[in-house]
């Protein structure tokens, strides 16, 4: 009896994150991402890396951090930690508001910009683009926008994200009815197969995304990508502290072409991070231009 109550309150230990190992992670996780966890989201961490631990035999979070730097198996091991510390919540033609100011406004001006100049070349970019949903969505709005004319057109749209288990699921391209809860019906019937209880996103709008690993605290990897007109990065920033919100959205000002749009999430802001752009505002959504 007396034995079995002790085993409980060493495996309650073991499971539980010390103050400093919390602090050692929070800190490691915020260097490899720019995540930054809050103390009040302590307990994620201990929920969801208890189990991880268990399997790699670990006796406590301070092993798992000396794994974490030291292990052969590190880098595997890091990208299982960011797919614990993400939230990778997304949905087809997510913020309807947001995506009608896109399709109405930022897309015309872009498009008839670029065939006064004779150069129908498009890239849009979609940082933090999760399970794929909104870089398709983009495809697919640019379809039903231009229709027989994007034949004419050169239109790519690079689609990144920290985590690989997401980008796998991407390049799928497959989805369940929940992905599509607002999305329009005749939508989802012009440009998905229904596949069983599945939905897969047709091979004309799949062809305009091309997915890849990127780290938006990695500045030089961010650097080294193609300019765009049209940046989205939604729902993402929101993770980050005001240090790594300045340098992403100054990567994302460099990167865009003059004239060229960023799109945040709706909850938000460029408040305090940036004065670089001019923020203009449409009834549903604010876009940031850079002039
Ligand atoms: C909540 S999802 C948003 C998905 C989509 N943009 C949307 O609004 O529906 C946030 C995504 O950002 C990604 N992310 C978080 N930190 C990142 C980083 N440092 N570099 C690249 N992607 C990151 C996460 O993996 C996750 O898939």
């Amino acid at each position: 009896m007396s034995s079995l109550f002790s085993k409980s309150i060493t495996l309650r230990k073991e499971l539980k994150i010390g103050d400093e190992e919390f602090t050692q992670l929070r800190d490691f996780i915020y260097d490899q991402s720019g995540i930054y966890i809050a103390d009040n989201r302590k307990y994620l961490l201990e929920n969801r890396l208890a189990n991880r631990l268990k399997e790699l035999n670990l006796k406590d979070f301070g092993e798992y951090y000396y794994y974490l730097r030291y292990d052969a198996g590190k880098r595997s091991e890091l990208n299982r930690l960011f797919e614990v510390v993400t939230t990778n919540e997304t949905s087809f033609f997510r913020n309807p508001p947001q995506l009608r100011v896109f399709q109405e406004k930022v897309l015309p001006e872009v498009l008839d910009a670029q065939r006064k100049k004779g150069t129908k070349r498009l890239h849009i970019w979609s940082a933090g683009c999760s399970t794929g949903e909104e870089p398709y969505t983009l495809a697919i709005i640019l379809r039903e926008v231009l229709r027989t004319e994007i034949a004419s057109w050169n239109i790519k749209i690079t689609a990144n994200d920290l985590s690989e288990a997401v980008l796998k699921a991407a390049k799928a391209g497959l989805y369940t009815e929940y992905s599509l809860r607002t999305t329009p019906k005749e939508i989802v019937e012009r440009h998905f197969i229904k596949k069983d209880q599945k939905f897969e996103i047709k091979p004309e709008s799949k062809n305009l995304v091309s997915f890849g690993h990127i780290n938006l605290s990695d500045r030089m990897a961010l650097k080294r990508l193609e300019r765009s007109q049209i940046v989205f990065c939604r729902n993402v920033i929101i993770y980050f502290d005001d240090v790594m919100k300045k340098n992403v959205i100054s990567s994302f000002y460099d990167n865009l072409l003059p004239g060229g749009f960023l799109l945040i999430g709706h909850s938000e802001s460029l408040h305090n991070i940036s004065r670089a752009f001019s923020p203009i505002h449409h009834p549903g959504a604010i876009v940031y231009k850079k002039e």
